[in-house]
C-alpha cells in the first residue's frame, strides 16, 4: 500500500497568514498541520509516501521530513502547480503508485480518535474497490455526503448537495485498489476545472464496489480551513494534550510504537529540538517505551 498526502493549494480562505505559507505548515498546537495526515498514514502502517505539494512550498516540506528515513519512512515529493482537483493526486502519483494500492490523506484533514490505528488497519488490508470514512457533522452540505445500506455500502455519493440525505460527512482519508488510477485517468474535469475525488468514488459506487466506514461520534474529524477552525483545531490538540499528558500525531512517538524506529533513534530525534516541549516529550517516550537513555 502507498500512501499520498496531498499538500497543494492557495488556502485562500486563511489569507493573508497563507500568502507567504503553505497551509499544511501551519501549526496546530505545537506542530505543523501535517504531522496529522503523515501519522494517520503512519498509524495504517503506509511507509511509502508522496507528498504533493504547489511548487513554491516543496522546498520547505522537504527541509521540514526529508527523505523520512529518520522515522523508518521513504517520503518522495511531486508537485501540483495549479489547484486541480483532489482527484488529481491519483494521475500526479501515477507512477509512484504503479501497480499497488493507494491510501490518499488530505494535508488539512485532522483526525483523532480511540483505537484508530486498529481501525485504520483493519480497513487497508481489507480494500476491494474504494473505502470511505464518513463523520457526522452540523453542516453537510459543505461536504462530500454519503448515504449507505445496512452493511456499509454506499447507496449515493453527493459534492456538497443543497439538500443532504444524510448528515454523514466523507472525509478526506481514501483507501483505493488500483483501478484507482485508471478511473481518474478517464475522468474529465468538472465545470470548476477540477478532477473531483467524488468522481473517482461515484465511479467505484457505479461499480457496486464503495463502502463507508463510520467514524462514530467518539471520533474528532477536524477542520481547518478558516482561521476560527484552525484556532480551534489547535485548542482541541492542546486541550487533550494538556489533560492527558500526551501528544497526538508526534510522529516520532507514531514511528517508536510502530516500530519504525528504535528507542535510541527517537530519543536522538527529540534530543535534537529539546529546547521544546515536544522535544523532551519525544525523549520521554524513547525512554517510556524502550528504556533509552
Ligand atoms: C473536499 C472534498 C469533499 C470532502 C472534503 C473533506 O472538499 O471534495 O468531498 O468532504 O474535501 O475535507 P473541499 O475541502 O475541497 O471543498
Amino acid at each position: 500500500m502507498k500512501g499520498i498526502i496531498l499538500a497543494g493549494g492557495t488556502g485562500s480562505r486563511l489569507h493573508p497568514i497563507t500568502l507567504a505559507v503553505s497551509k499544511q505548515l501551519l501549526p496546530v498546537g505545537d506542530k505543523p498541520m501535517i504531522y496529522y495526515p503523515l501519522s494517520v498514514l503512519m498509524l495504517a502502517d503506509v511507509r511509502d509516501i508522496l507528498i504533493i505539494t504547489t511548487p513554491a512550498d516543496s522546498e520547505q516540506f522537504q527541509q521540514l521530513l526529508g527523505d523520512g528515513s529518520h522515522l523508518g519512512l521513504t517520503l518522495d515529493y511531486a508537485t501540483q502547480s495549479r489547484p486541480r482537483g483532489i482527484g488529481e493526486a491519483l494521475l500526479i502519483g501515477a507512477d509512484f503508485i504503479g501497480s499497488d494500492e493507494v491510501a490518499l490523506a488530505l494535508g488539512d484533514n485532522i483526525f483523532h480518535g480511540n483505537s484508530f490505528s486498529e481501525l485504520l488497519q483493519r480497513e487497508i488490508r481489507n480494500v476491494e474497490g474504494c473505502t470511505l470514512f464518513g463523520y457526522p457533522v452540523h453542516d453537510p452540505q459543505r461536504y462530500g455526503v454519503g448515504e449507505t445500506d445496512g452493511d456499509g455500502r454506499l447507496l449515493s455519493i453527493e459534492e456538497k448537495p443543497a439538500r443532504p440525505r444524510s448528515n454523514r460527512a466523507i472525509t478526506g482519508l481514501y483507501f483505493y485498489d488500483n483501478e484507482a488510477v485508471d478511473i481518474a485517468k478517464n475522468l474529465r474535469p468538472s465545470a470548476r476545472g477540477e478532477i473531483e475525488i467524488t468522481d473517482v468514488n461515484l465511479a467505484y459506487l457505479e461499480r457496486g464496489r464503495a463502502r463507508l466506514v463510520d467514524l462514530g461520534r467518539g471520533f474528532a474529524w477536524l477542520d481547518t480551513g478558516t482561521p476560527e477552525a484552525l484556532l480551534q483545531a489547535g485548542q482541541y490538540v492542546r486541550t487533550l494534550e494538556e489533560r492527558q499528558g500526551v501528544r497526538i500525531a508526534c510522529v516520532e512517538e507514531v514511528a517508536l510504537r510502530m516500530g519504525f524506529i528504535t528507542p535510541e533513534q527517537c530519543r536522538r530525534l527529540g534530543a535534537g529540538i529539546a529546547a521544546s516541549g515536544y522535544g523532551r516529550y519525544v525523549m520521554d517516550m524513547a525512554e517510556e517505551l524502550g528504556g533509552a537513555r
